[in-house]
């Protein structure tokens, strides 16, 4: 029997709404395996947990990560107005989730952009930009660079304010990702773009060179270098071209919601975080404050993130491939939730009814 112990993090906004959608699948996927159970523990995170505990990332929530074999997240953070009610060093970003990326050194993060392509009507680009589908995978430096340099505010001798942060990254942060980049082009098409901005930033020559070094031992992959303003452009107007693509945290974080722009919703984009020990799952996007408690967020990114979990922590590579094809499966039959619809003639679905057919679906594969 293999038994697993997963954290799950809920979060903040439609973060439980959309977890509750990932622990009846993955209850669905236990009740299908004879062999493997999933103990889940459930733990405050984020703006939840700080109006609990006085802390974003409480004690007790580090020790059921730290024991977890994989951590399930869901969203954190509030709306603008709200978070002003918490200290910047605690809200939710800063106090819970950039510190849990810190602690299980979750570099690599995947932000796989994907949508079959009978599912392309989905995408607000045409369908002769879209051709057969959309399928690339973005992997972003997760904890380096603008987010985790030195940081420094003051007010200078003329009594003005000002503000220094700095992106900081050593050759062997670089070398990590760039190598977890060049195996998985190596896995797919065996072409790697590498997104930078060389021609200003010192820390993109540097990155560049590393590209260059670690490339040495990867002939059979193709490089293609493209500034990352450049990238944004070739994204929208011919995104068929990219297959992976490296880059480090900001960029990343930025062109991973243009990937979310490119499928017609974040909703679509689920994460994996990946530490030299512990690895987290995550939808790309935020809390949606605007929809939250309505009942009506798409699940998929959050479903997606099991279907990654069960996969790279797991090695339930089939069973992954069954949840994704079970939910892609709800949308083929015509089902989906608002964010998708944009007055198609589609039957809108609630987030739990989404879930409910998903496991439906599943129960109908064989194991
Ligand atoms: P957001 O990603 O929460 O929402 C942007 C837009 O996408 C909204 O219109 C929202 O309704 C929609 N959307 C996002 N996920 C959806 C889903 N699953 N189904 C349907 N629609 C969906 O971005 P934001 O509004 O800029 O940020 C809100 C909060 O989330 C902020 O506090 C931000 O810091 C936080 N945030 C957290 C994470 C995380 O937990 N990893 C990621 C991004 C943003
Ligand atoms: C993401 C989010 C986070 C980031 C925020 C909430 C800190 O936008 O995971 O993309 O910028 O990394
Ligand atoms: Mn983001």
């Amino acid at each position: 029997m293999k038994q697993y112990k997963i954290a799950l993090l809920a979060g903040d906004g439609i973060g439980p709404e959309i977890m509750n959608e990932a622990i009846k699948v993955l209850k669905a996927v236990e009740k299908r395996h004879a062999d493997v159970s999933f103990d889940l523990q459930e733990a405050l995170f984020g703006a939840a947990a700080y109006f609990e505990t006085g802390k974003a990332f409480p004690e007790k929530t580090i020790k059921i990560c730290d024991e977890a074999d994989a951590i399930l997240k869901g969203t954190i953070g509030l709306s603008h107005e709200q978070s002003q009610k918490i200290p910047v060093d605690e809200q939710p970003e800063r106090g819970a989730l950039l510190p849990m990326r810190r602690r299980y050194n979750t570099f690599a993060n995947f932000r796989p952009v994907y949508l079959p392509k009978e599912l392309s009507f989905f995408s607000p680009l045409k369908e002769e930009v879209i051709g057969d589908g959309v399928d690339f995978m973005i992997i972003r430096e997760l904890v380096g660079g603008l987010y985790f340099g030195e940081k420094k505010t003051g007010v200078d001798a003329n009594g003005k304010r000002y503000v220094k942060e700095l992106l900081e990254y050593d050759e062997e942060q670089i070398r990590a990702i760039v190598q977890v980049a060049f195996n998985t082009a190596r896995s797919r098409k065996k072409v790697l773009h590498n997104i930078h901005k060389s021609n200003v930033l010192k820390s993109s020559v540097l990155w560049n060179e590393i590209v260059g070094e670690v490339g040495q031992d990867y002939p059979d992959v193709e490089v293609k270098h493209i500034l990352v303003d450049a990238a944004a452009t070739y994204l929208c107007l011919d995104p068929k071209q990219f297959d992976v693509m490296v880059m480090e945290n900001m960029f990343g974080d930025i062109l991973s919601d243009l990937g979310g722009g490119i499928l017609g919703s974040l909703g679509l984009m689920p994460s994996a975080c990946v530490g030299p020990e512990k690895s987290y799952y995550e939808p790309s996007h935020g809390s949606a404050p605007d929809i939250a408690g309505q009942n009506i967020a798409n699940p998929y990114s959050m479903i997606g993130s099991v279907a990654l979990m069960l996969d790279m922590s797991f090695g339930m590579k089939q069973e992954a491939n069954n949840l994704w094809q079970a939910m892609q499966s709800v949308f083929a039959k015509g089902y989906c939730t608002p964010d998708l619809a944009k007055g198609r003639d589609v039957k809108l679905i609630k987030t739990d009814e989404f879930g409910d057919m998903v496991v439906l679906e599943l129960e109908k594969m064989p194991v």
